[in-house]
């Protein structure tokens, strides 16, 4: 007798409909990874509030550096409890939501949004998708959620549910199958944030459509660098001075430790060595001890390997701008 090898050929993974969104949601809700098509690209979703699940996004990916990602809701009204909304937001919400168009604006104050999913900026990008199984999924799911493309630093973005196994293993467990996606190209990236609107980054929306709606959109280009990414992104840094591959505190300092060997009374980013817990933590902790006006902070040696080098890389930076 043949024994039919249920699925031969397909991948577990890869679920559809009203049960893969059940499934899906539950995944996005224990804090794991779930794969989703959208109108434009498959993204690669977590939970947007838990600093941890945002962490293995970036662990996944596998990406030198912490890029600000896109918050994807099902409603205008929970993107308003996450930033704050204004007069431009709101025409171009009416005229483009849900689809493929991203809004940067600034975090609102009581915004619950893990700060290392906007790489500790003031802003936040935030999306509403118009595919259904997107819709189903984010209202399922009940939280914000985080997708950049599914795919790894440096690969294509995928439009198809296989495209998006063949990049990841079991660090993603669920794929979420809506078929080929329409748009085929990432959302257009708008700032909203403060003064002259910019168009950070050309997508499923064209500039034209944009000024229709609300009038001059600047475009970023690295031949208008008064208006490039770089310059929009605030990103935040620690006013207090860094002190990198410290051992041990000097007088006046604090100590942000790493792993076993920190003192038991220094903040930890991970007293067990845990890559993906010390990036879940190393916003948060930074503001902590910036806010504590000491002399400085001594940031015992991260390992360069995994996401390390994300977070040695964001050290870096805070200690030369510091
Ligand atoms: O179509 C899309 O937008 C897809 C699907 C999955 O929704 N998502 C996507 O996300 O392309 P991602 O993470 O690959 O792209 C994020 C883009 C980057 O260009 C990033 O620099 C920009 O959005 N971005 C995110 N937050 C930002 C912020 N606070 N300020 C400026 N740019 C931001
Ligand atoms: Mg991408």
């Amino acid at each position: 007798m043949l024994i039919p090898i249920s699925g031969a050929g397909q991948d577990a993974r890869i679920v559809d409909g009203a049960d893969g969104v059940q499934r899906a949601a539950e995944v996005l809700r224990s804090g794991a990874l779930a794969a989703f098509s959208t109108e434009t690209v498959y993204g690669l979703g977590a939970d947007a509030t838990n600093d941890e699940a945002v962490a293995r996004i970036f662990e996944a990916k596998g990406r030198p550096k912490f890029n600000p990602l896109i918050i994807h809701a099902p409603d205008v009204k929970t993107v308003k409890s996450l930033v704050d909304w204004n007069e431009r937001a709101e025409k171009l919400a009416t005229a483009f939501w849900p689809g493929p168009l991203t809004f940067v604006l600034s975090r609102s104050d009581d915004c619950p949004v893990s700060l290392l999913a906007s790489a500790g900026l003031e802003t936040l990008a935030v999306r509403l998708p118009s595919h259904e199984l997107a819709q189903s999924l984010l209202k399922e799911a009940g939280c914000p959620v985080a997708a950049p493309s599914a795919n790894k630093s440096g690969h294509v973005s995928p439009t198809t549910a296989h495209h998006v196994a063949g990049e990841f293993g079991e660090e993603v467990s669920v794929i979420l199958d809506g078929g080929p996606c329409q748009v085929g190209l990432e959302s257009a990236v708008v700032d909203l944030s403060s003064g002259a609107p910019a168009l950070l980054r050309p997508g499923g929306i064209s500039r034209d459509e944009l000024e229709a709606v609300i009038g001059p959109v600047d475009i970023a280009t690295p031949e208008s660098p008064v208006k490039s990414p770089g310059m929009l992104e605030r990103h935040y840094a620690p006013s207090t001075p860094l002190r990198l591959n410290a051992e041990s505190a000097d007088e006046n300092e604090v100590l942000l430790g790493f792993g076993p060997e920190a003192p038991s009374s220094s903040r930890n980013l991970s007293a067990g060595g845990n890559l993906v817990e010390a990036a879940a933590n190393l916003f948060a902790y930074l503001r902590e001890l910036d806010a504590e006006c000491l002399a400085g902070i001594a940031v015992m040696p991260i390992p360069e390997s995994g996401l390390g080098a994300a977070i040695n890389d964001r050290l870096r930076r805070a200690a030369t701008s510091s």
